[in-house]
């Protein structure tokens, strides 16, 4: 099954993005290019991953695979904590599109803040400089508040693309969200399932039963009808399906105000980045078994 409706949003690189994209956080190395194939097989063609995940060689893989043209599938990698620097950024990026096996991304991201290293500023002129030089698309940020924002606004002049944060409906970032629409940054939620917590609401699962569609559409219904892009993670084929479906469901203004009213001030699940600074090196993320 491929859907054609998942709406193309306009960056302020002059890029275009698609609206729903696959995100791959927490799928296994060893198994990521079997779920991205079936992902692009199903039509994704928006891939989210970042060097953090370890699964970078499985996106390319499958790109490959796939034998589609360089130009149909949106990619995105992230630069990982441990990299934020102005010295390593540039070669961190270069490891990433050898791993991916590209000459050049979509979108590259600076994972977090990391505000206690105080080095996201000068990182950001690195990967502007990359964008300049044709290695990034479209240049942008993950998980920055107001605060580094308006830091890299005021101290480099350069605006990010698409500042990626956790949005799911119990915890909406309704401000952080206005701050990025008023700088023309497109906002793209992560974990917008609310790692699935989110679809067990009644508000949401009562929408669900009245429209015949599944909780999750629901979910990412709300999150594409606010201009948000959306990247759920599954390695389930019949989910990966529903959820790139949900382009095509319809809510009204009530169910979107009613949606609207789950956030809650604590309804973080991920880190929080005023304070979120790990791993900062390799050895803390092997220590983990994993990393962020
Ligand atoms: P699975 O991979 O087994 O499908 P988020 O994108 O918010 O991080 O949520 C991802 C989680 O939600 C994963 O555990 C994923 O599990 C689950 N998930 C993804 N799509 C759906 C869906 N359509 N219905 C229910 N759970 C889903």
């Amino acid at each position: 099954m491929t859907t054609n409706n998942v709406n193309q949003i306009q960056l302020n690189t002059g890029a275009t993005i698609p609206q729903v994209g696959f995100g791959t956080f927490q799928i296994n190395p060893a198994t990521t290019q079997k779920a991205v194939e079936e992902a692009l097989e199903l039509g994704y063609r928006h891939i989210d991953t970042a060097t953090a995940y370890y699964n970078e060689a499985g996106v390319g893989a499958a790109l490959k695979a796939s034998g589609l043209a360089r130009d149909e599938v949106f990619i995105t990698t992230k630069l990982r904590n441990f990299d934020q620097s102005p010295d390593t950024a540039r070669s961190a990026l270069e490891k990433s599109l050898e791993a991916l096996g590209l000459d050049h991304l979509d979108l590259y991201l600076i994972h977090w803040p990391v505000p206690s290293k105080d080095l996201y500023v000068p990182t950001w002129k690195v990967i502007t400089d990359a964008a300049d030089e044709g290695l990034i698309t479209s240049p942008g940020v993950s998980n920055f508040l107001v605060d580094h924002l308006t830091r890299i606004l005021d101290e480099t002049g350069r605006t990010p693309a698409v500042n990626q944060i956790e949005v799911h409906p119990s915890f909406s970032q309704k401000a952080l969200r206005e701050f990025c629409a008023a700088h023309n940054i497109v906002v793209e939620a992560y974990s917008p399932l609310g790692q699935g917590a989110d679809l067990s609401d009644p508000v949401v699962t009562g929408i669900a039963d009245r429209l015949g569609v599944t909780p999750a559409q629901v979910v990412l219904a709300w999150h594409i009808q606010r201009g948000t892009v959306v990247i759920p993670k599954s390695v389930n084929p019949e989910r990966m399906a529903a959820n790139l479906a949900a382009a095509d469901v319809t809510l009204t203004d009530a169910d979107l105000a009613a949606i609207d009213a789950l956030d809650r001030a604590d309804g973080r699940i991920g880190g929080d980045p005023a304070v979120f600074d790990w791993p900062q090196t390799q050895e803390d993320a092997a220590a983990r078994g994993e990393g962020v």
